[in-house]
């Protein structure tokens, strides 16, 4: 079997979980931030390189309650002090893409020290982790990153300054929870990519409902328009 060298995830579905198995959306968030270490696991082990994950949209962060914003950053930092272990022990390098502008100081002050430690040689796995992420505002600031660098505005050069710069599209995206759409997450890097809509709510998404849609992405045949 070939596997993909970047697979993508909206992890989707959390709050309708916790409702659904405790009454409790936030019981949601924090069985969705569980759900995360299995699919780490089998990524590293299968040799995929890169993983990006959808934690929170910038529309989230706008637009949701102040009690479940303030339940997901309590989550965020308990998960990121815990796992720096694991991180460096599995050579993981953890970078985050997202505006940091407005988030919490302890927040940003996370995400500052995890990016500037972030390194792409000797690893198992590229994670990368989209918080307070738009897609859109990602494409206006490479535009406006390659206009202050005296650069014509081509696809190399509009690729290069995305966030997701250094790391390949990905070949397989995968939405969780039963939508059927994007939600401003990788709209350029998305060209190409196979797109999987499940209806698994996300804390319920095994790795065997990943292998499986690893094992179809395998009969595809990608044309890139050819
Ligand atoms: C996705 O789960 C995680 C975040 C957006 C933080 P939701 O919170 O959107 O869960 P549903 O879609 O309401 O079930
Ligand atoms: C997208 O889910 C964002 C994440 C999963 C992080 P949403 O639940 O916010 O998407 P919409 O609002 O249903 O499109
Ligand atoms: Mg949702």
């Amino acid at each position: 079997m070939i596997h993909p060298n970047h697979v993508a995830i909206i992890m989707d579905g959390n709050g309708r979980w916790g409702i659904k198995n405790f009454n409790n959306r936030a019981k949601g968030h924090e069985y969705g931030v569980k759900n995360i270490k299995p699919i780490i696991e089998f990524c590293i082990s299968n040799k995929i390189k890169n993983l990006t994950l959808y934690a929170l949209s910038k529309d989230n962060f706008l637009k949701r309650k102040k009690k479940e914003l303030k339940n997901i950053f309590y989550l965020f930092e308990k998960y990121f002090n815990k796992q720096k272990t694991f991180f460096e022990k599995k050579k993981i390098n953890l970078f985050f893409i997202g505006e940091n502008t407005g988030l919490p100081n302890n927040i940003k002050k996370i995400m500052s020290s995890i990016n500037k430690k972030s390194d792409i040689k000797n690893i198992n796995l590229n994670l990368c982790i989209a918080f307070n992420y738009s897609s859109k505002l990602e494409i206006i600031k490479s535009f406006k990153k390659t206009l202050s660098q005296n650069k014509s505005f081509n696809t190399k050069n509009i690729q290069k300054n995305l966030f997701t710069g250094k790391i390949n599209d990905p070949e397989i995206i995968i939405r969780t929870g039963g939508m059927n759409r994007l939600s401003d997450f990788l709209l350029w890097q998305s060209a190409y990519s196979e797109i999987y809509f499940v209806k698994t709510l996300w804390p319920d998404f095994t790795v065997r409902k990943l292998k499986n849609i690893l094992t179809q992405f395998n009969t595809i045949k990608r044309n890139f328009g050819a």
